[in-house]
C-alpha cells in the first residue's frame, strides 16, 4: 500500500540479493509450547497442510527428542506435507526440526526428517551468562562456541541445511555473540538465527545489533530472527529486523508461543506486505488464506482470538461509529489500511450499534432488502437509537422488529 493506501504494485520487492523473506512457522514447536496446547498428530498434520497452502516457507514442525508424539508429528509431516507438489510446480515448504546441541538430539531429528524432500535440522544453545550458569552448569563461553561447531557439524552430516540460535542472544554479551555467529558460520550453518527470547529487546537496539550481524556474516549465512512477545514488542522487533537486512522472520499463527508468545505470523506479515512503500520486500505467503489459517489454529489449539486483534480479530474490519461508517461505505480508504480480502475475509463489517449512523442503518436495512421513504427510515432510525442505547449487540432480528412496528403498525 502507498500512504494512501492504493495497493502497490511497481516495487520491485525483495531483499538485497534479490530474494523474497523467508517465513518460517514454529506454530507447531514454540505455538505448541503455550500453556494447555497439546495437538495430536492428526491436528498438527492438518495445520501443516494449512500452511503449506499459506505457502510459509519452512515449517518447524517439532522437537522429536521431547516425547514419542513429537517425533511422530514431524515425522508424519515431512512424509506427506514435505513431499507435496503444487499444482503451479511450486516445491513443498522445508520441513524442521529442534534439537540441542546433543548428539541424540541430532539423530532424531535427522530420523524423523528423512521422508522429507527439503529438510532443516535447527539446533540450538544458551549463550547468556544467566543461561550458561544456571541452565549450562556455567560452562565457558569457549565451551559453548565448541559444543555449538559439532552439531553444527553433525546435523550437516544429514542435511545441508542447518540452523544455529544463541539462544537468549539478545541478552549475551555482544562480543561473544558475534564470535559464536562467526564459528557456527565457519563451522557451516546455513542459516544463524538471533532469537530474543525472552522478548528482552527494543526495536530500534535490535534492527541495530542484526544490521551488525548481518554486515559481519555477508552472503555466507542467512540472518534470522525470533522474537517473543513479552513486551508487546515482537512484530515491530521483527519489522525492524527485515529493514536492517534479516532474510528470516520466525512466527507463528496467532502469536501463540511460549508466556505471551511468538511474533505474530499474521501481523508481520500484513506489516510487511503493506507498507511495502518503505520495506521494499517481497513473501511468499499466500495472504488469501490467513483468515482460514487464523481460525484453523484458533479452533485445534483451543485458544481464541481477541475480538481486537490486529489482522484476525474479530473487530479488524468492523466499524461502529457513525463517522466511520459514513466513511468506509463511500471509500474503505478512508479507515482501512489493507483488503479484508486479501486476507480472504468477505469485506469490511458494519456493526450497528449506538454509534452508528443513518447511513449505515439504511444501508443495512437495504441489503436486508427493506427500501423505505426517507421520513420512514427517519422514524426507525430513532427507535434503532433507543435500542442501541440498552443493548449493545442489534442482530438482523431486532431490526425486523423494529421495521415490523414502522411498517406494519400504522
Ligand atoms: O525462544 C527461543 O530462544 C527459542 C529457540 C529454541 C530458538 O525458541
Ligand atoms: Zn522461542
Amino acid at each position: 500500500m502507498s500512504k494512501t493506501g492504493t495497493p502497490v504494485t511497481d516495487v520491485p520487492a525483495t531483499t538485497p540479493d534479490g530474494k523474497p523473506v523467508t517465513i518460517f512457522d514454529t506454530t507447531l514447536r514454540d505455538g505448541e509450547q503455550a500453556p494447555g496446547i497439546s495437538l495430536d498428530v492428526g491436528e498438527k498434520l492438518e495445520i501443516a497442510e494449512q500452511l503449506a497452502r499459506l505457502r510459509v516457507d519452512v515449517i518447524e514442525a517439532g522437537f522429536p527428542i521431547t516425547s514419542q508424539g513429537d517425533f511422530d508429528g514431524v515425522k508424519a509431516i515431512a512424509d506427506t506435507v514435505g513431499t507435496h507438489r503444487y499444482a503451479d510446480g511450486g516445491a513443498a515448504p522445508v520441513i524442521a526440526a529442534l534439537a540441542r546441541c546433543h548428539p541424540d538430539d541430532i539423530r532424531k531429528a535427522a530420523d524423523a526428517l528423512k521422508g522429507a524432500d527439503a529438510s532443516r535440522i535447527h539446533v540450538f544453545l544458551s549463550t547468556s551468562e544467566i543461561h550458561r550458569n544456571v541452565m549450562l552448569k556455567g560452562a565457558s563461553e569457549d565451551q559453548i562456541i565448541e559444543q555449538s561447531v559439532e552439531a553444527v557439524k553433525q546435523a550437516l552430516s544429514y542435511t545441508d541445511n542447518v540452523e544455529f540460535s544463541p539462544q537468549d542472544a539478545t541478552r549475551t554479551n555482544p562480543d561473544f555473540l558475534l564470535r559464536i555467529v562467526d564459528a557456527v558460520v565457519e563451522a557451516g550453518a546455513t542459516t544463524v538465527n538471533i532469537p530474543d527470547t525472552v522478548g528482552y529487546a527494543l526495536p530500534h537496539d535490535f534492527g541495530t545489533l542484526i544490521g551488525d550481524i548481518v554486515r559481519r556474516v555477508g552472503d555466507d549465512a542467512a540472518i534470522s530472527v525470533h522474537c517473543h512477545n513479552d513486551l508487546g514488542l515482537a512484530v515491530a522487533n521483527s519489522v525492524e529486523a527485515v529493514r536492517n537486512g534479516a532474510r528470516q522472520v520466525e512466527v507463528a499463527v496467532n502469536g501463540l508461543g511460549e508466556r505471551a508468545g511468538n511474533c505474530s505470523m499474521e501481523e508481520v506479515v500484513m506489516a510487511l506486505n503493506t507498507r511495502r512503500d518503505l520495506i521494499n520486500k517481497s513473501l511468499n505467503v499466500n495472504t488469501k488464506e490467513i483468515a482460514r489459517t487464523s481460525r484453523m489454529v484458533a479452533q485445534l489449539t483451543g485458544y481464541p482470538i481477541q475480538f481486537n486483534k490486529a489482522v484476525v480479530g474479530r473487530n479488524a474490519f468492523a466499524h461502529e461509529s457513525g463517522i466511520h461508517q459514513h466513511g468506509v461505505i463511500q471509500d474503505r480508504l478512508t479507515y482501512e489500511i489493507m483488503n479484508a480480502e486479501d486476507l480472504g475475509y468477505t469485506g469490511a463489517q458494519i456493526v450497528l450499534g449506538k454509534h452508528s449512523g443513518r447511513h449505515a442503518f439504511a444501508q443495512a436495512l437495504e441489503e436486508m432488502g427493506y427500501t423505505l421513504e426517507k421520513e420512514e427510515i427517519g422514524r426507525a432510525f430513532d427507535r434503532f437509537k433507543e435500542l442501541a442505547d440498552r443493548k449493545s449487540d442489534i442482530s438482523d432480528a431486532d431490526l425486523e422488529a423494529i421495521l415490523a412496528d414502522e411498517l406494519y403498525s400504522a
